[in-house]
């Protein structure tokens, strides 16, 4: 029997074919599922975009990016297969006496043959992109589209792109991707918390002290500092992955895995955050922009000298934020979230805290608070930390160590990357991992509100060295409320 079950013939058209998304992330995706034998021979892949270039020159742009994602286990036989299903066409989506007619023939255009516009683009073309496919009479189901995120920069300009895609596409073939669901171990939140029996008891206020989630970045701007610096860590991170982690975490069991019950769950624990005023901002927020250091020994530039900004920038590279989510299940439960660029090494953590034991019999000092800490990347793992006793005779020493679950271990495969998982998806139509359009809107209405909060408070990024973990008010916001992050203090 097949490992991976294959998908139906299909036709995807990228948008922004030549752009960094396609060569780094798509063309790879599609590559790895067709060596799994996942992707049928008939189908077809179609990279688009303005420049001038022929299907020939745009398999070998292919070659290189799917070349550079494989490592050493390059198959040039299968290579030569591949190839045949990629085409190139030039077009600009946004004239509209562009001649679709080139693409139309690489498309089958059948019933029930799932076609997938990806628009790998600058959202500010996603309308009119969707209206040159709709002007183009290619937007009827089974067509659907894929949308990057970010989908705006504010809730307002989130709805014109949501309606001006609603015009063309209905809201079932519109898959707004968060590459974060795809990964492995964040579907195996999902997994942990509902096929086990284990945790749900424990799952709320009545057990659970606070919950942290860290998603640490030792990359700086990485050529990305046109697009980084009008958004920062907040809209860059915070609104999209960092939520969805928070939602994956905090949702109510769904009914089952249909599209529509994850996301309904999700779009609950989003209405359900508190938003922060802006008395509160410097109590509950820190902004960070990183500044001159040392990373892995050598001197790192900082912030303001990799974007070459004389006159200076405003924008955040670090966030901390203590998030309330005001329903029965976490009153009272404080969900700290962190993210940064150039910290001191990279690595993304879901820490579910319990309470400490409700009377310590082993002394004063002996801990008595157990920890969930689920390792999203790298070095996949789930850690349970139990207190144990330490051997040897004489008094009774007491040490928290973890029951540990590695990935690397127990499964000897190669790791999808996520986007895999999701193309797959697309193709089949599931949208559970994909966020509806509330969902994006209320991430934004949250998201608004703290840029609101940080503006009239006039709370401008404090500085850190490149290479740490974020402004010391970091670590003093959780001192204060007598905790630390996780791995540290
Ligand atoms: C992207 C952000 O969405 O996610 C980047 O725009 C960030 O700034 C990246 O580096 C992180 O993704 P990953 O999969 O490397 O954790």
């Amino acid at each position: 029997m097949a490992k991976f079950v294959p998908v139906d013939p299909f036709d995807i058209v990228i948008f922004g074919g030549t752009g960094d998304l396609s060569r780094r992330k798509l063309l790879p995706a599609l590559w790895h599922r067709w060596l799994d034998g996942q992707i049928p021979e008939n189908s077809t892949i179609v990279g688009t975009a303005r420049s001038e270039m022929d299907s020939a020159a745009y398999r070998k742009v292919a070659r290189e990016a799917c070349k550079a994602a494989s490592g050493d286990a390059w198959d040039e036989k299968a290579w030569a297969k591949f190839e045949k299903l990629v085409h190139y066409v030039t077009i600009d989506a946004t004239d509209p006496k562009a001649d679709w007619g080139a693409l139309r023939k690489h498309l089958k255009l059948e019933a029930k043959r799932p076609l997938v516009f990806y628009l790998a683009t600058s959202p500010h073309l996603y309308v009119e992109i969707c209206r040159a496919i709709g002007g183009a009479g290619l937007a009827a189901e089974p067509a659907r589209v894929v949308l990057e995120k970010p989908i705006g920069t504010d809730l307002d300009s989130a709805r014109a792109i949501n309606e001006g895609v609603g015009e063309v596409f209905a809201e079932r073939q519109v898959f707004r991707i968060d590459h974060y669901l795809g990964k492995e171990t964040v579907q195996n939140l999902m997994v942990l918390r509902f096929a086990n029996i284990l945790f749900e008891p424990l799952w709320s206020h009545n057990y659970i002290d606070h919950v942290q989630i860290t998603v640490a970045e030792n990359l700086g701007l990485e050529g990305r500092a046109d697009y980084y610096d009008r958004s920062g860590a907040l809209r860059d991170m915070v609104q999209n992955h960092m939520l969805q982690l928070l939602c994956l975490t905090a949702m109510e069991p769904p009914n089952n895995l249909d599209d529509d019950d994850i996301r309904t769950e999700k779009i609950k624990v989003l209405n359900a955050l508190s938003l922060i005023e802006a008395k509160d901002v410097r109590k509950q927020t820190v902004r960070g922009q990183y500044t001159a250091g040392l990373f892995d020994g050598k001197p790192a530039k900082g912030y303001l000298e990799e974007l070459s900004a004389a006159n200076g920038s405003k924008t955040e590279t670090f966030v901390a934020v203590k998030a309330e989510v005001k329903n029965w299940r976490w009153a009272g439960v404080p969900f700290y979230l962190r993210t940064g660029k150039r910290m001191s090494g990279r690595h993304s953590d879901i820490v579910i805290q319990f309470k400490s034991a409700p009377h310590n019999i082993f002394g004063q000092s002996a801990e008595t608070v157990n920890r969930l800490v689920i390792r999203l990347q790298p070095d996949e793992a789930v850690r349970l930390f139990v207190q144990i006793k330490e051997p040897g005779p004489g008094g009774l020493r007491v040490k928290s160590l973890p029951l540990n679950l590695s990935y690397a271990e127990s499964f000897l495969i190669r790791y999808p990357d996520a986007y895999e998982r999701l193309l797959m998806d697309i193709v089949r139509g599931n949208l559970s991992l994909f966020m509806r359009r509330e969902e994006v809107e209320a991430a934004w209405r949250w998201v608004d509100g703290l840029i609101e909060a940080w503006d009239a408070s006039g709370y401008t990024p404090e500085p850190y060295p490149a290479g740490t973990d974020g402004p010391l008010s970091s670590a003093v916001m959780m001192d204060r409320d007598g905790r630390s992050w996780w791995g540290e203090g």
